[in-house]
């Protein structure tokens, strides 16, 4: 296959830019929000760097284009695929089984076939991009075949891959019909990165499970054939943040501090102010932590005026079943807390099903006294480090479920199994009623962590390490 001329290759399921086809059939686009495009763009800028990805709309064709020092490469997928690629596979198979089966996953014939097609078609784009000897880095759950589809197009590049969500125990993946696939797909990377250290040994025991290759601590060994020496591949966890810098300054603005006095007036002044952010997903344990609040208001411990919840559920994937349940749900169980104890004026909820910018929710988690992560299962969950990197005041207080990645580095937070109401009702608590001096304390010490590990010196970390690996035909010449 021809090699393209762009050193350094990223393929993820969207690109980093929202694209808008405007009503005479000319382009506009705008940078997304989030931290990898910002932790990779100064990479791609300086290297030469294309971005192969989906646009997010069905059947938008358009030919690749620079934009901020990017080649945006997109990828065309029809309705039908949506449907059964991204909709169905990814996110009514994969998501549901790799967070711990929270809802039943589904195991269609066509949604796999639909995933196969599509994995092929971003590592054919990422094939046509890359340079000779260049280096492409693959992400997530939606395109796990793409590595061993690009070695084979391109045995002469290195691939990374990094999986952002969890990786199942293999006593649960092992469900997956296509569970072999799946782990082939990935041994095509040189280097799989996890975002926990838990994640990379399920992965590395569904290797050991599931073929007979050689695993020695976190290397697999792909046997080599005719003159191709064996290849390494190395699981590791790679643990990811944020732009925590840009993440503190913005906090620190003065429009976002006022905005966040204005927040608790516009709220009737709470005395105790609690905070959710999710995207509206099942595995955030949205419905657990309003049961805990709702408790607590009938038990007397909070009351409304002085207590209120903001609750941010921001809309996904909401043409999935699943989705659609949740919301019914969650809406229901708001306005059932709201008819019990608001009161004329004052609600006990305040529940928002849209996203905000970057700015608004500075002035939330400045805001709010408790911030409330109760994730039943996350890879990693960014809200929980964008709090602690919003409040350089050392104030508020961090309640964050333990099945979530990032509780294996906020040692320092307030830590609840979301499962068990009561102890989520007793920590909560306890962040409400506790000292000011041992919340400056905790908050000091998580500030350290997400300061200094932020998503520069995560994707630095990755990529050094993928920079290590050898590809297999550079080896044998
Ligand atoms: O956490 C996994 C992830 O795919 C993120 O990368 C992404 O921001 C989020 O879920 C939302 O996903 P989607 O692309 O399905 O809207």
């Amino acid at each position: 296959m021809p090699a393209g001329e762009y050193e350094f290759v990223v393929v993820a399921n969207r690109l980093p830019v929202d694209m808008t086809v405007e009503d005479d059939g000319s382009l506009s686009w705008e940078r997304s929000p989030g931290g990898l495009v910002t932790a990779l763009a100064p990479i791609m800028q300086k290297n030469g760097g294309a971005w192969v990805g989906w646009s997010g709309k069905a059947g938008l064709e358009h030919d690749p284009f620079d934009a901020e020092g990017i080649h945006v490469t997109p990828v065309t997928l029809s309705a039908q695929e949506i449907a059964d690629y991204y909709e169905g596979f990814s996110n009514g198979t994969l998501w549901p089984l790799y967070h711990d089966v929270i809802v039943p996953p589904e195991f269609h014939r066509n949604w796999w076939n639909a995933y196969v097609a599509v994995n092929r078609r971003f590592a054919a784009a990422a094939a046509e991009a890359v340079a000779p000897g260049g280096t492409v880095w693959v992400h997530d759950y939606q395109l796990q075949l793409v590595p061993s589809v690009l070695r084979l197009l391109r045995p002469d590049v290195k691939i990374g891959f990094f999986n952002h969500i969890p990786f199942p125990p293999v006593e649960i993946f092992a469900q997956l019909p296509w569970r072999r696939q799946v782990v082939d797909g990935l041994l095509g990377a040189d280097l799989v990165g996890f975002q926990r250290p838990g994640d990379a040994s399920n992965f590395l025991r569904a290797v050991r499970r599931l073929t007979d290759l050689q695993v020695r601590g976190p290397q697999v060994t792909m046997p080599g054939h005719w003159s191709r020496p064996d290849r390494q591949v190395r699981a590791q966890a790679f643990p990811i943040s944020i732009d925590s810098a840009a993440f503190d300054e913005l906090a620190r603005t003065p429009d976002v501090i006022a905005r966040a006095k204005q927040i608790r007036k516009e709220l009737g002044s709470p005395e105790i102010l609690l905070l959710g952010v999710d995207r509206l997903d099942y595995t955030k344990g949205i419905r657990h932590r309003l049961k805990a609040f709702g408790e607590l208001l009938e038990d007397g411990q909070l009351r409304v005026p002085e207590a209120t919840l903001v609750q941010v559920a921001s809309p996904s994937r909401e043409r999935v079943e699943q989705y659609q349940l949740l919301r019914d749900e969650v809406e229901v169980t708001v306005g059932r807390i709201n008819g019990d104890f608001g009161t004329l004026g004052r609600a006990a909820v305040h529940y928002m099903h849209h996203s905000y910018p970057a700015t608004e929710m500075a002035a939330l988690y400045l805001a709010a006294d408790v911030m409330l992560v109760t994730s039943l299962r996350d890879g990693m969950n960014l809200v929980a480090k964008e709090y602690v990197a919003a409040r350089s005041d050392l104030g508020g207080a961090l309640v964050l479920s333990e099945f979530t990645g990032a509780a294996d580095e906020l040692g320092q937070a307030l830590q609840i199994n979301p499962h068990d109401i009561a102890g989520t009702k007793a920590t909560i608590m306890r962040a409400i009623t506790m000292d000011a001096r041992e919340g400056r304390r905790r908050m000091r010490s998580m500030r350290r962590r997400v300061m200094q590990h932020d998503v520069q010196r995560w994707a630095d970390d990755f990529l050094g390490y993928l920079a290590m690996s050898v590809p297999s035909e550079r080896e044998s010449v």
